[in-house]
């Protein structure tokens, strides 16, 4: 046998036998460069990323400005169909966004090897992994982005991706429990076709995705105990967003006679709201970050220095900051007797360490 024709010996033989492609499979930890973006680098806010369309592989029908592909550069972007994410961005601005841990993808479940076999399974499979691939997701879930930072499960797994997930986590991905609108999304019209509301995953036809999902779970016989493993996960997530706000305790939580904020300990922050006091609780970017009511909102950059407890008053805009509501004009000036509700976070979509209700008094 000649050395060029051996690993194609070695993969018949191991699929007549039922060996399976995972003897060998290993995804590397991210570099230092990587984890500096993702440990240390503050959340980047959506933006828009246009690249020229002629030195692109765009599919035919993709929406394009003047010759330009725009992609949102972010964890729920995508690009249309067919292209993959990481063609256009760099993966950075995602890093920022999601969990920045590394846990090495691996087979957590033995799918039968006879199931590459099924055309209609492995149709629904590589429609699926595409999916996935146009996405920001794949940044951190698709090994074939060549990100350098596949964490968790991988949809590019080798034979059955699948195997790489848990139970919990394909019922995660159909959209199962409700609470994954949360995560938040932008309309299929301004993401190249994908909706996220009814599936975990950005997708162009959610019902296929969801199906797929659904009969995956189906096929190993997914159980109550883990829809109840993926709730817990979903609970830990949001319950606090979903849980009533309760009112602020003491002068040292809240805001103060002249409009300075407090919270308590020494953290620092990136995100401050005011807000109507029944304003839902601020879930994620881009679309449930300002819940209707919100009445006046700070973001501090990503290159910003975050703000200290005690050191900003309601209209403050210290530099490296934007106000991003009102995004023209003044902010509102607080009035005696009225409740209302305030919101801090350590950064956007983490670390919340401030969610009450005050009544404002400008006396002491
Ligand atoms: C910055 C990297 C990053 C991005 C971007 C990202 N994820 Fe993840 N995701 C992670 C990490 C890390 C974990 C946890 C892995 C572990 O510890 O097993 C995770 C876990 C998950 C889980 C399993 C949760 C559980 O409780 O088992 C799901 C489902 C998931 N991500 C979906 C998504 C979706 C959908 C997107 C895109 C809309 C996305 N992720 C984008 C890094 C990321």
């Amino acid at each position: 046998m000649t050395p060029s024709r051996a690993p194609l010996v070695l993969s018949v033989l191991a699929a007549l036998v039922g060996c399976d492609d995972w003897a060998g499979y290993e995804i590397e930890r991210p570099s230092d460069e990587a984890r500096v973006i993702l440990d240390a680098t503050p959340f980047i806010q959506p933006q828009k990323l246009c690249a020229d369309a002629s030195g692109l592989d765009v599919p035919e029908g993709a929406e394009l400005v003047n010759g330009q592909l725009c992609v949102w550069d972010f964890f729920s972007g995508t690009v249309p169909e067919g292209m993959a994410f990481s063609d256009v961005s760099s993966c950075e601005p995602p890093w920022t966004q999601g969990p920045p841990w590394f846990t090495a993808p691996r087979r957590v479940y033995e799918s039968p090897s006879s199931l590459l076999n099924d055309d209609t399974w492995v149709a629904e499979a590589t429609w699926v992994q595409s999916q996935i691939r146009a996405s920001g997701c794949s940044c951190c879930h698709s090994s074939s982005s060549g990100s350098g930072n596949t964490s968790g499960f991988d949809f590019d797994a080798p034979g059955v991706f699948t195997d790489s997930m848990t139970n919990s986590q394909l019922i995660m991905s159909g959209g199962y429990n409700d609470l994954h609108k949360l995560f938040g999304s932008f309309p299929s019209g301004d993401n190249h076709g994908f909706a996220r509301e009814e599936t975990l995953w950005p997708s162009t036809d959610p019902a296929r995705l969801k199906a797929f999902f659904e009969s995956e779970f189906a096929r190993r016989a997914g159980s109550q105990t883990d829809i109840d493993g993926s709730d817990a996960a979903f609970d830990a997530l949001f319950g606090q967003v979903i849980a009533p706000r309760s009112e602020c305790v003491s002068e040292f939580e809240g805001v103060g006679p002249d409009g300075t904020v407090y919270w308590n300990g020494d953290a620092s922050v990136r995100q401050i709201l005011l807000m109507e006091a029944d304003a839902d609780t601020p879930a994620f970017p881009p679309n449930l970050d300002r819940p209707e009511g919100t009445l006046w909102a700070l973001y501090v950059d990503f290159e910003g220095t975050p703000i200290e407890n005690g050191a900003l008053r309601i209209g403050d805009v210290p530099p490296g900051s934007t106000q991003v509501v009102p995004v023209d004009g003044p902010a509102p000036v607080l009035q005696e007797g009225v409740t209302y509700s305030v919101f801090a976070t350590e950064d956007i979509m983490v670390g919340r360490i401030l969610n009450c209700t005050f009544t404002y008094t400008a006396r002491r």
